[in-house]
Order: structure tokens, then sequence, then C-alpha cells
């Protein structure tokens, strides 16, 4: 089959290559899918590269561990194996391979059946291989560490891109006010997501305008926690689905000492997560916004795009 494989960390054109490499096999738990599509993530770019350097204790110390990247994947399953009960040949499915291995870049790719749902009917697999990852980190994020509840004021922070795109989405599912922060040429994308309001960062600082958040997603950390908390009301909540160090390693103890919580987490494959955006696809509540899809042999390319801000989701098409 073909693969874009890496072998060596460096930079995306000098280390990705489209290979001819075995088609894998399943073991007894897992499935064959044949994948039509997957897509891009932030992981991807860090992983080729091999940076921050103290992720290579995960990744491979001198060369990366897992050599097909390719979090997001939706597909067919060609073959299972013996103890495999969920699916069958033929089903259509969709899920984030990155805790079982990646592979992602790849025509098939052999995984626990336990990462996958059947994928939403009615649309497509490139909508399908937009969203896994990102359901994870936004319905975790929002759902049960922000604990969204209809007629609340919430802020997504980086609302514009991979995971903001769906965040907002799947806040006004909830039933929230949403407010889309991003930058002047993604305002009106955001608008049409089913934002309320939208405040331009480049313009507009929203930690001192005034005005208060029940929750504030944060999925570009740009201020001090202290900025943050002066946005929530008195029992807001501040969760950080991208990476902020201080809300990581000191978010338990800030919230014990106050009445707002600020709170990091890692977003973790489970499947309730994608019947859960798959309920809300199909009673069309949420629609995967992509913004650009490409082909297989041009994966660096993708992820090079993905890396200058895309609105919504850069996905490649593999059948
Ligand atoms: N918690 C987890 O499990 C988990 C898993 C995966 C990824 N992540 C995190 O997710 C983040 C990447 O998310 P993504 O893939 O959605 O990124 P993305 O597609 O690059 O989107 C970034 C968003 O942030 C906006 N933005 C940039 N600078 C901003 C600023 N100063 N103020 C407000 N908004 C700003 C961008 O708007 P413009 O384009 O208009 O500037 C865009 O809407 C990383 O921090 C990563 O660590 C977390």
């Amino acid at each position: 089959m073909k693969a874009v494989v890496y072998e060596k960390y460096g930079e995306l054109e000098d280390v990705l290559e489209l290979k001819e490499v075995e088609k894998p096999t399943p073991k007894d738990n897992e499935v064959l899918v044949k994948i039509h599509a997957t897509g891009i993530n932030f992981a991807d770019f860090g992983l080729v590269k091999g940076k921050p350097y103290l992720g290579r204790l995960w990744s491979g110390l001198l060369k990366p561990k897992n050599p097909i990247l390719g979090a997001d994947i939706a597909g067919q399953v060609e073959a299972v194996g013996k103890n495999a009960k969920q699916f069958k040949p033929g089903d259509e499915v969709f899920g984030d391979i990155g805790s079982v291995g990646w592979g992602g870049f790849a025509e098939y790719v052999s995984v626990p059946e336990n990462v996958l749902a059947l994928k939403p009917v009615d649309i497509s697999f490139e909508e399908a291989a937009a969203i896994p990852q990102a359901t994870h980190v936004v319905v975790q994020g929002l759902r049960d560490h922000g604990q969204i509840k209809s007629g609340q004021k919430v802020l997504i922070n980086g609302a514009s891109g991979n995971n903001g795109s769906l965040a907002v989405q799947v806040a006004k599912s909830f039933g929230a006010e949403v407010t889309g922060v991003c930058s002047t040429r993604n305002l009106e994308f955001v608008k049409s997501l089913g934002a309320d309001k939208v405040i331009d960062y480049t313009q507009e600082d929203f930690t001192k305008s005034g005005q208060r958040y029940d929750l504030i997603f944060d999925i570009a950390p740009s201020h001090s926690i202290s900025d943050y908390k002066r946005a929530l009301n008195p029992k807001g909540a501040y969760i950080a689905g991208g990476f902020n160090s201080t809300s990581l390693f000191f978010g338990p103890l800030i919230s014990m000492l106050g009445s707002k919580k600020v709170a990091s987490y890692m977003g973790s494959p489970n499947i309730e997560n994608l019947e859960f955006i798959k309920e809300l696809i199909e009673t069309g509540k949420v629609k995967p916004a992509i913004d650009k899809s490409f082909q297989l042999t041009e994966v660096a390319e993708a992820i090079q795009y993905y890396k200058k801000g895309a609105q919504g989701k850069v996905v490649i098409k593999i059948v």
C-alpha cells in the first residue's frame, strides 16, 4: 500500500516520503480500515520536526517510533480480527487513532476497534475525517470540564481553526450565547458557524472590555490566568483546550482558592464522544468545516497550510 512515511525528524518537505509499504493485517482485536480521508492536526507538525525535544520521550528519542503519522481517519472496514465484534466488513467508520500508533497518512491502517465509531450518515469521508480529534478536545472541554449549559455566555478563544470551528458549533448546540475570537480575516467565517458575536483579537482585548463570561474555552492561550479570570463571572470557568502551562500545573490549586474554575486536560479518545458528535451532525446541529483538501502526495503542503491558519479543517483525500 502507499503511505507517507518519515524515518527521521526534520523539515516537512525533507523527511515526509510517499512509499510503498506492507499492508497491515488485523490482530485479533483490530479492524483493517481502508482509509478514504484523513485530517491534519496540531501534533503532526511537531512530531515531524521532533520538537519540542521533550516530546521525543514519547515519539522516539533518536528516530520516530511511529513512522506513519495521521490521527484522524474516516474509511471503510475491510477485515476484522477474530475477537473484534463491533464492526463488519463494509462498515463506514471514523476515529482518532493517535493513541493507538497513528497511521492515517496511508491507504490502510489496522487499529483496535474501540477507537472507532460508525461514521455519521450523509456526510463525506472528508467531512468525517475532519473531526475525530477535535471532537475529543471540544466535547471534553465544553461539556465535561466546562459543564456548559443553555443560556450561558461562552467565549471561544481561537474560534476559526481546527478545534475552534467545531467548538463554536458544539457550544451553540448546547444553547449557549457564543462569542468567537479570531483575527480580522476570519470574522465572517466564525459568524457563519453560528457565533452570536465575534471579537477581532487584533483590535480588541476581550479580557479588558468589561464583558464577563460563564465559560471561556481557550484554544489559543494568549493571556495570563488573572486576565482570563477577570473576564469570568463569579462562578465562571476557564478551560484550556490549547496548551497553557499555568492552568495545567496550577489549575486545581487556583480553582480551590476561589469560586472560578481553571483547568487544563488532554482530550482522550472514546467512542461516546464520537457517538455524541455523530448525533449532532445527523440532527443538523454541527457541520464539519473544511478549508482545503489535499492528496496523499501533498501531506507536507497540507501541514504547512494548516500552520498558516486555516478556516476550519485541512484534510487529505485518499480514495
Ligand atoms: N487538549 C488537548 O487534548 C489537545 C489536543 C490537540 C491539540 N490541542 C491544542 O490545540 C491547539 C491548536 O488548536 P487548533 O489545531 O485548533 O489550532 P488552529 O487551527 O491553528 O487555530 C488557532 C486559532 O487560534 C486563533 N488565534 C491565533 N492567535 C490568537 C490570539 N492571540 N488570540 C485569540 N485567538 C488566536 C486563530 O485565529 P486566526 O487564524 O484568525 O489568527 C485560530 O482561530 C494547540 O495549543 C494544541 O496544544 C490540545
